[in-house]
């Protein structure tokens, strides 16, 4: 591995606002890093949850915050590297949510970007900052950006906005950097915020390596022949571990047979993290697993949502579960509608780790609800659940659940 080609230590959320400017802050920080990974990956993994590794770098001759660049050399000096992280692009559309969600759980800390020319805030700055309070993702920056659009006073009063949307949240505290991603304007100074704000989680080196998948995919072209043809792939984040080739791993809930789900058994073939082809794998960015799976299980995300891991390592897997309940006060940008209570036979839509699946309601209380599954999730108790209510024509966050 070259120094360009570490593999990332923490995932970062990159939420906000459709148009806001997610996409050009990553081309801003990644550099010419983006597009290393294989035609695989990046078919299989950018495209529903964009995703990108950047580099941080820092001049040895400067002081924070100037010194911060994703520069391989500047001014002719050879630049020193702080950390490469994993940019996780949460989508900014609406309909998009679930998949925001479930990006959320693999998230260690988030930069949430906020238009300096529009009104704060817009609708899913304020649905994805609810997400962040309600999944707990404590770490965050906001990037003010698009600064080159509006005039100091303009400025001003939109950073005064964005602290007043804040004030009792999980971003009360978040330092707010003024930025112009198309101009790479102040992207030193929103490095040092995230190095300051969001460290690399503690993580046991010697824990069961669990992967929460996220998607899954057959990379074979068509027309392959049998002999040739390369085991079902499946992508996702470690959340503990070292996960090595060679490894024999379990997915659960596993493969559907009749309505009821069985385990699959398969031996990691392949890894490829960081860009590269590796042996060996860490917590930190999306990973893409070679398996001997047949790939027509793993094909058009058949795995995703799945868990895996060593088998005896894995949490149980439930069809049905009691949660605690914790509603919102009313529904996120939709009018201020307050939320009813849960009833009994409504079906939610339930974000657990990666796994996004439909609970019919068998009994709620004020502070509990018991739900039956449609398809099974692989998660352990103390779980967070992202809990979503059907509201005219879309899925709205109304609540978290705590798996008991
Ligand atoms: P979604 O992925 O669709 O949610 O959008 P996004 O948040 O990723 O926004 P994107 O990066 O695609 O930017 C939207 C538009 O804003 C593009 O036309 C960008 O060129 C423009 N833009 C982004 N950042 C800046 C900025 O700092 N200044 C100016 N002037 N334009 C910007």
């Amino acid at each position: 591995m070259t120094a360009n080609h570490q593999q990332p230590e923490v995932n970062i959320g990159l939420v906000g606002h459709v148009d806001h400017g997610k996409t050009t802050l990553v081309q801003a920080l990644s550099g010419e890093w983006t597009d290393q990974h294989s035609e695989e990956m990046k078919r299989g993994i950018s495209i529903r949850l964009g995703y990108a590794d950047a580099t941080f770098r820092r001049r040895p001759d400067v002081d924070a915050p100037d010194c911060y660049t994703v520069a391989n050399e500047v001014d002719g000096v050879e630049t020193e590297h702080v950390r490469t992280v994993s940019f996780v692009d949460a989508p900014g559309h609406e309909t998009l949510m679930a998949t925001m969600l479930s990006g959320a759980s693999i998230m260690d800390g988030a930069v949430l970007v906020v238009g300096a020319n529009e009104e704060v805030p817009q609708a899913q700055t304020e649905e994805h900052l609810m997400a962040l309070d309600i999944i707990g993702i404590e770490n965050v920056v906001i990037a003010q950006n698009k600064i080159d659009l509006v005039d100091s006073e303009q400025a001003r009063e939109n950073y005064e906005q964005i602290q007043e949307f804040v004030e009792g949240t999980v971003a009360e505290d978040a330092p707010v950097v003024p930025i112009s991603a198309e101009q790479e304007i102040n992207i030193d100074v929103l490095i040092d915020a995230i190095e300051e704000t969001i460290p690399t989680p503690d993580r046991d080196p010697d824990a069961d390596p669990r992967l929460l998948v996220a998607r899954s995919f057959d990379i074979n072209r068509p027309g392959t022949t049998f002999d040739t043809l390369t085991g079902g792939v499946i992508g996702g984040s470690l959340t503990q571990g070292t996960l090595d080739v060679d490894t024999d791993i379990e997915i659960r809930p596993g493969r559907e047979d009749d309505g009821d789900y069985d385990p699959v058994a398969t031996t990691v073939r392949s890894l490829q993290a960081g860009g590269s082809t590796v042996d060996s794998a860490t917590p930190g960015g999306l990973i893409g697993v070679g398996t001997g799976l047949d790939p027509s299980l793993t094909k058009g995300d058949g795995l995703a949502g799945q868990v895996a891991g060593p088998a005896d390592s894995l949490p149980p897997v439930h069809d049905s579960f009691t949660m605690d309940v914790e509603l919102l006060d009313r529904v996120v940008s939709a009018d201020d509608d307050e939320i009813e209570p849960i009833s009994t036979n409504e079906p939610l839509m339930l974000t657990v780790g990666t796994a996004t699946t439909v609970g019919s309601v068998t009994s709620a209380r004020d502070d509990e609800a018991e739900v039956t599954l449609q398809r099974p999730v692989c998660a352990e108790s103390g779980a967070k659940i992202a809990i979503s209510r059907r509201v005219g024509a879309r899925w709205r966050l109304i609540g978290v659940g705590t798996l008991e």
